[in-house]
């Protein structure tokens, strides 16, 4: 179909009213349906069931002989740091892998920076007039709540097709000493999902910050996440901030959330010795020590990283179907030309769109109305501010295919819906 602005206004009078009728027969049907949050499905969680049964009562001791019932390993058992290790790319030395969920370790992270000095600090963070972190949007709703949370003022960066727009960031830091960090999602972000180019990653881990203590939290949390047979790959940001001269620069951060289960898996931080060795200090003050028989059992049951790997092949197989119903979806839909963008994800748990400006609050509300909960228009941008208020985030993998595509019509309906209404607005009908 040609653009809206094509039509006649006869024509396009006509075609709402179609699209008004649809949109009432998708509120007889009283869906009660979710694609806010990127959740795994339960067939997705059926996959890591054995991690329930793989321990017993006579195994609890981790391969050097740590009873794993006991206090102690702040660290986290000597076989799952080698592991995890294996994951993030670093050395077993630069790893840290703690209780159940890395949001927690990013949040405790900005809590003890505020609290007290980094490595690099000359004072905390909190005993400055002002902080100011960088968020390249759209991003991860829980990484500006953390700024919220902490009163730390943020600053929206653009993205570009591969990562943060790096003239913007490279001004900015260099300029004002305010700035103490930026947040990353660099492999398959949430919820652009594009993965960080070593382009990127070196002028990140090379550019002159005013603040010494300058921190990037590399939120790497899709780091296995692939949804095809040729992974996107990224280059290892601890070895770029090493080479670069700036070794203290990164904290990276993952979990196995969405491999094993989210809330009952192990989250992971990885960081310079110098960075590790002051967490470490600062964690024995906190905790006698993480769930370690959580730790074991994701030993016994992934062994080793192509273990995780071909789990997580399973988890494709699951979650590809669904995104590619959605995509087609969009693709069908949509048919009226110029009037969506959207993200074909290679990995990731979302798919990201964007509608002609002005559309995305009343689309999310209208499709509410229906009976389908989106994630909040505005949420991926800091203070819920999405300036052209046109971002919308899918999360494909929690509902059905059945309810999956239900609730993909609906979307699409309510995005042509909302955009000819603003068609006949601006023509005064
Ligand atoms: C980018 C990103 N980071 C972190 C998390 C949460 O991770 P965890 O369960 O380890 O706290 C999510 C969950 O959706 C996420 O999308």
């Amino acid at each position: 179909m040609a653009e809206l602005q094509t039509l006649n206004n006869s024509d396009l009078q006509e075609y709402y009213s179609a699209l008004s009728y649809n949109y009432k027969e998708f509120q007889n049907k009283n869906l009660r349906l979710d694609m806010s949050r990127g959740k795994p499905c339960t067939e997705q969680l059926d996959l890591s069931l054995g991690l329930i049964d793989c321990l017993s009562s006579s195994d609890y001791l981790a391969a050097d002989g740590i009873d794993c019932r006991n206090y102690g390993g702040i660290d986290g058992l000597p076989e799952i740091k080698k592991l995890c290790a294996e994951i993030l790319e670093v050395k077993p030395t630069e790893i840290i892998v703690d209780g159940n969920s890395s949001l927690t370790l990013m949040h405790d992270l900005v809590a003890r920076a505020i609290l007290h000095c980094l490595p690099d600090s000359e004072t905390p963070w909190g005993k400055l007039p002002k902080i100011k972190f960088l968020c390249p949007s759209p991003g991860y709703d829980r990484h500006f709540a953390i700024c919220e949370y902490f009163g730390i003022e943020m600053i929206r960066i653009d993205y570009l097709s591969d990562g943060p727009d790096m003239d913007q960031v490279e001004k900015l830091v260099a300029a004002d000493s305010a700035i103490k960090g930026i947040w990353c999602v660099p492999k398959y972000s949430n919820p652009t999902g594009i993965t960080y180019s070593d382009a990127i990653v070196t002028r990140l881990a090379k550019m002159s910050t005013k603040a010494p203590d300058f921190r990037i939290f590399w939120d790497n949390a899709y780091a296995l996440h692939h949804l095809t047979d040729t992974p996107d790959s990224l280059q290892n940001i601890l070895t770029a901030c090493q080479k670069a001269n700036h070794p203290n620069r990164c904290f990276i951060f993952a979990s196995t959330s969405k491999i094993s289960f989210p809330g009952a898996g192990i989250a992971m931080l990885a960081s310079s010795e110098t960075n590790i060795a002051w967490l470490k200090k600062q964690m024995l003050i906190q905790t006698l020590g993480p769930d370690k028989l959580n730790q074991l059992r994701h030993i016994r049951f992934f062994k080793n990283l192509s273990g995780i790997e071909n789990h997580m092949r399973r988890h494709a197989a699951i979650i590809k179907p669904k995104f590619d119903l959605v995509l087609n979806i969009l693709q069908t839909q949509l048919a009226v030309k110029n009037l969506c963008s959207w993200s074909t994800p290679q990995g990731g748990y979302f798919i990201n769109l964007n509608t002609q400006p002005g559309c995305a609050k009343k689309v999310v509300t209208m499709a509410a109305e229906a009976g389908v909960v989106l994630t909040s228009a505005g949420a991926t941008f800091p203070y819920g501010l999405d300036p052209l208020d046109q971002n919308i985030r899918i999360a494909p993998t929690l509902p059905s295919l059945l309810d999956l595509k239900q609730a993909a019509e609906l979307l699409t309906l309510c995005i042509n819906l909302i955009s000819t209404e603003e068609e006949l607005r601006k023509r005064g009908l």
